[in-house]
C-alpha cells in the first residue's frame, strides 16, 4: 500500500479540537518558577529615549527582574538580515517599540511592574506613509529592477496607453497562537528555547548572537505553531531571544506571550503597497510594454522586504508574457512594525496590480476580460521578463478551458449580463483569473533540507526534519513520505517536532517548499538505510541484494522489517541515516536579474461570481470554484484544506480586512473588533475545489507540487468579479477601486461608475489615446 496520495486527515486533527495539541505555552506549566514578561512600550512612533529609569520597576512587587540594554552580554540586535534592530533602542523606530522588559512572577506583577518604569522621550517627526517616504527619499536599499526590452519605446509605439496607481493594503497574520517563547538554562550553560517559530536555526542564530554565545550552547524547538502565515518566519525571534536573555540573567525559565493587541501593535504584517503604471496594449488587448513602479511600506527594520519586493516584481506578470516590461521596487522605509513575510510574500501584491491593469485595458476596449486574459497567456517556450522559461506554461490554458467548463462560466456569464440589464440597484459580476506561482526560495542557497532517520531494534522509526507545522499538513504529508520511502506502515513512523540539535542549519518552513525540500531529504536517509538493509535481508532471504522489496512494514513478503532490522543490528549495520536534499538546476542573478530562481511552478485558476447592492456597496460571494495544479498530491485532503484556506485568507485581504495607523502612527485595528476577519459567513455560498489530473511533476518528491501560497491569489478573481459587477452599474470606462475592496470602497466605485461622483484622486485615472 503507498500512503502518498491517500486522503489522510492531519496528523493533530483530533488533538485540535480536543485540546491535547501542545503549544508552545501550553508548555509554562512544566517550569515551576517560570516568569512572566511584559514589555514597556514607547508612546510615540519617532523619537529619542531621553531617559529610562527602571528603579520603580525593580522595587515593584513580585517584579524578578527588568531586562534593558545593560544585559545584553552579546549584541543588541536582532535582525535577521541586516543588523538594523536593536532590542533595547536609543531611538523609537516605530510606536509601541518595547524599549524595556519586565520580568514578573506573574503576568500581572510584570506588567504592574513596566507602569512604574520611568521613561522620558524626545519626539521626532515620523514617517506614516509611503507618500511621506518617497518625500524624504527614505529607503531601505536601493531599488530593485527587472528589465526586458524598451517598455517606454513600446509603449510609446503602441496603439492604445493607460496610466493608473493603485492602493493595495496589509494584512494581519491573525493566526490563533499569538507568539510565544519559553526559555530555560541548563546546567552545562546551555539555553533551551521552545519557540512558536517558522526558523528554529535562525531563531537559534539570533540568541546566539544576543547573548554572545555559540550556536551549540542553544538548542531551539518547536512543537507546532497556531498559524504563522509568514509572521513567524523572522519575527518570532526577538521574542525568542527576550525570553533567552530573562533566562541567562535569572537562572529561571522566562516566558514571552504576546496578547493580541501587542501582537497586533508590536510585529508586521503584509507589506501596503503603492503602484504606479503605464501600460500600452493594442487593438487585442495584447499587452505591447509595460512601465511598472512598486513602492512598500516596510516599516522600521528591512526584515525580508528586500526578497518580498523581489518577490512582487518576479509576479508582476503572472499568467502573462509582457514583452517590454521596466518593472522597479522601492522598499519604503517608515515608522512602522517592520513588515514581513506573509503567505505568498509580494507575489499576490504584484498579480493584483497585473490583473488591475488587465481589467482596465478589457473596459478600455469594451472585450470581455477574460478574452484579453487569454489572449495575452503565456505560451509553451515562453520566457519570463527574469529570464526563465515558463516550463508547462500550456497548463494555464489547459486548466482554464477545463475550469470554464466545469464551472459553467459561459452559460453564467450570459445570465449575469441578462439579470444586470433587467436590475438597476444589484448587479452581479463573475470573474476568471490564472495563477502562475514561482516555487522555490528565491535566495538559491535556502533551498536545502535535511533529515534525520533512526530506526530502532523493534522496527519502529523516529524521522526529524528541519521543517515546522503551523497547520499546513507538513508532519502528515513527510510521514506519510516517510512511510513509502523506508516501505513501513504508516504506525511504525514518530515524526518528531524539529529541533535544531537533531537536524543544523535548516532554512525556514517557507515559500511552500517543506514537504519538496524535507520530503526529499526523508527519502534520501530511508534509501541509505534500505541499502544498508538489503544486504543483510538478501542472505536471511537467500536472495540477491537487488530482489529485495521493502513494503508495508514487509521485506519481500516474508520477513518483518524489525526482523531485518534486528538482525542488522546484531550484525553491527547502523540503522539511524541523515538525509539531505538540494533543489537542482536553479540559480539566479540579482545584479542582471536574470536566471532560474524557480524549480517549477504552480499553477490555478478560480471562477467567483458575486452580487453587489448599489445602495450600500456590499456583496456577497456566491460562488467559487477552483482548479488547482498540485502534481501528484500526496495528501488531497490537507491539500484541499490549503487550496479553500489560502482562498479565504487571500478573500479577507483584498475586500474585508482593513489595516488602519492612526495619526501617530499607532495600529488603529488591533483586536478582532475593529479589524474584519473572514469568517463562516464569507465563505461563497457554493464552493468547488478540484484538482488538476495527469500533472505528475517530475523531479519532484512523489510527483507533488506545492500548495501553501499559491491558492491565495485565486482570491484575485473575487476582486475582479467585484469590479465586473461595479462596471455593470455604469455603461462604460474603468473600475479603478483601491485595496482591500470594503463595502465601503465599492460603495463610491459604483457611484463613480454611475457617474454620480467625481473619479477619486487615490484611483486617479489618467486616460490617452
Ligand atoms: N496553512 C496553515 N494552516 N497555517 C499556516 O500558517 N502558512 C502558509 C502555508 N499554509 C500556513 C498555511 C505559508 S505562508 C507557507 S509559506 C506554507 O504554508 C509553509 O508550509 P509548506 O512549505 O509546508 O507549504
Ligand atoms: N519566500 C518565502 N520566504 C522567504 C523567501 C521566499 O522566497 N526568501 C526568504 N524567505
Ligand atoms: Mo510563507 S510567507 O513563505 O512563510
Amino acid at each position: 500500500m503507498r500512503f502518498s496520495g491517500q486522503s489522510t486527515p492531519h496528523e493533530s486533527a483530533r488533538a485540535h479540537v480536543t485540546g491535547e495539541a501542545l503549544y508552545t505555552d501550553d508548555l509554562m506549566s512544566r517550569f515551576p518558577g517560570i516568569l512572566h514578561a511584559w514589555p514597556v512600550m514607547a508612546p510615540h512612533a519617532h523619537a529619542l529615549l531621553a531617559r529610562l529609569d527602571i528603579s520603580g520597576a525593580e522595587a515593584s512587587p513580585c517584579v524578578a527582574a527588568v531586562l534593558t540594554a545593560k544585559d545584553v552580554p552579546g549584541e543588541n540586535d536582532s535582525g535577521a538580515n541586516r543588523h538594523d534592530e536593536p532590542l533595547f533602542p536609543e531611538e523609537i523606530a516605530y510606536h509601541s517599540q518595547p524599549v524595556a522588559w519586565v520580568l514578573g512572577e506573574s503576568l500581572e506583577a510584570a506588567r504592574i511592574g513596566a507602569l512604574q518604569v520611568r521613561a522620558e522621550y524626545r519626539p521626532l517627526p515620523a514617517i506614516l506613509t509611503i507618500e511621506d517616504a518617497i518625500a524624504a527619499q527614505s529607503f531601505h536599499s536601493t531599488p530593485q529592477r527587472i528589465v526586458r526590452g524598451d517598455a517606454a519605446v513600446a509603449i510609446a509605439a503602441s496603439p492604445h496607453r493607460i496610466e493608473g496607481r493603485l492602493s493595495i493594503g496589509g494584512q494581519e497574520h491573525f493566526y490563533l497562537e499569538t507568539k510565544c517563547a519559553i526559555a530555560r538554562m541548563d546546567e552545562s550553560g546551555g539555553v533551551m528555547v521552545e519557540a512558536s517559530t517558522q526558523h528554529p536555526a535562525e531563531t537559534q542564530e539570533i540568541v546566539a548572537r544576543v547573548l554572545g554565545v555559540a550556536r551549540h550552547r542553544v538548542t531551539v524547538e518547536c512543537l507546532r505553531m497556531g498559524g504563522a502565515f509568514g509572521g513567524k518566519e523572522v519575527q518570532a525571534n526577538p521574542l525568542a531571544t527576550i525570553a533567552a536573555l530573562g533566562a541567562a540573567k535569572t537562572g529561571r525559565p522566562v516566558r514571552v506571550r504576546l496578547p493580541r493587541r501587542q501582537d497586533f501593535a508590536l510585529t508586521g504584517k503584509r507589506h501596503p503597497f503603492q503602484a504606479q503604471f503605464t501600460a500600452g496594449f493594442d487593438e487585442n488587448g495584447r499587452i505591447c510594454g509595460l512601465d511598472l513602479t512598486l513602492y512598500s511600506d516596510a516599516g522600521w527594520s528591512l526584515d525580508l522586504s528586500d526578497p518580498v519586493m523581489g518577490r512582487a516584481l518576479f509576479h508582476c506578470d503572472n499568467a502573462y508574457l509582457i514583452p517590454a516590461l521596466s518593472a522597479t521596487g522601492y522598499v519604503c522605509k517608515t515608522h512602522k512594525t517592520s513588515q514581513t513575510a506573509f503567505r505568498g510574500f509580494g507575489g499576490p501584491q504584484g498579480m493584483v496590480v497585473i490583473e488591475d491593469i488587465l481589467d482596465r485595458i478589457a473596459r478600455t476596449l469594451a472585450v470581455e476580460p477574460h478574452i484579453i486574459r487569454e489572449r495575452n497567456f503565456y505560451r509553451e517556450g515562453d520566457v519570463t521578463h527574469y529570464g526563465q522559461t515558463v516550463k508547462d506554461a500550456d497548463r494555464i490554458a489547459r486548466i482554464w478551458e477545463e475550469l470554464k467548463t466545469s464551472s459553467n462560466f459561459y452559460e453564467r456569464l450570459a445570465a449575469i449580463h441578462r439579470f444586470n440589464a433587467a436590475e438597476h440597484h444589484r448587479k452581479r459580476g463573475i470573474a476568471i483569473t490564472p495563477v502562475k506561482f514561482g516555487i522555490s526560495f528565491t535566495a538559491t542557497f535556502y533551498n536545502q533540507g535535511g533529515a534525520l532517520v533512526l530506526v530502532y531494534r523493534d522496527g519502529s522509526v523516529q524521522v526529524n526534519h528541519g521543517g515546522t507545522e503551523m497547520g499546513q499538513g507538513l508532519i502528515t504529508k513527510t510521514r506519510q513520505i516517510a512511510a513509502d520511502c523506508l516501505g513501513v506502515e504508516i504506525d511504525a513512523i514518530r515524526m518528531m517536532p524539529p529541533r535544531t540539535d537533531k537536524v543544523p542549519n535548516t532554512s525556514a518552513t517557507a515559500a511552500s517548499a517543506s514537504t519538496d525540500l524535507n520530503g526529499a531529504a526523508i527519502r534520501d536517509a530511508c534509501r541509505q538505510i534500505q541499502a544498508r538493509l538489503a544486504p543483510v535481508a538478501a542472505r536471511m532471504l537467500d536472495c540477491d541484494e537487488t530482489q529485495v522489496r521493502f513494503a508495508d512494514g514487509l521485506v519481500n513478503d516474508a520477513l518483518t522489517f524489525a526482523q531485518v532490522v534486528e538482525a542488522a543490528y546484531k550484525q553491527r549495520v547502523p540503522l539511524f541515516a541523515h538525509g539531505y536534499y538540494r533543489t537542482p538546476e536553479i540559480q539566479y542573478d540579482s545584479k542582471t536579474a536574470q536566471g532560474r530562481p524557480f524549480s517549477y511552478y504552480a499553477y490555478g485558476a478560480a471562477v467567483s461570481e458575486v452580487k453587489v447592492d448599489g445602495f450600500t456597496g456590499e456583496y456577497r460571494v456566491l460562488r467559487a470554484d477552483i482548479l488547482e495544479d498540485v502534481g501528484d498530491s500526496v495528501s488531497p485532503l490537507i491539500d484541499r484544506g490549503q487550496v479553500e484556506g489560502g482562498f479565504i485568507q487571500g478573500l479577507g485581504w483584498l475586500t474585508l480586512e482593513e489595516f488602519l495607523w492612526d495619526a501617530e502612527g499607532r495600529v488603529a485595528t488591533a483586536g478582532a473588533s475593529t479589524y474584519k476577519l473572514p469568517s463562516w459567513s464569507e465563505v461563497p455560498e457554493e464552493f468547488h475545489v478540484s484538482f488538476l489530473k495527469r500533472a505528475t511533476e517530475p523531479g519532484v518528491i512523489m510527483g507533488s507540487k506545492a500548495v501553501g501560497e499559491p491558492p491565495l491569489m485565486l482570491a484575485i478573481s473575487v476582486r475582479e468579479a467585484i469590479r465586473a459587477a461595479v462596471a455593470a452599474f455604469g455603461s462604460k470606462g474603468i473600475v479603478a477601486i483601491d485595496s482591500p475592496a470594503t463595502p465601503e470602497r465599492v460603495f463610491w466605485a459604483l457611484r463613480r461608475a454611475q457617474g454620480r461622483e467625481p473619479i477619486s484622486s487615490t484611483a486617479a485615472e489618467v486616460m490617452h489615446g
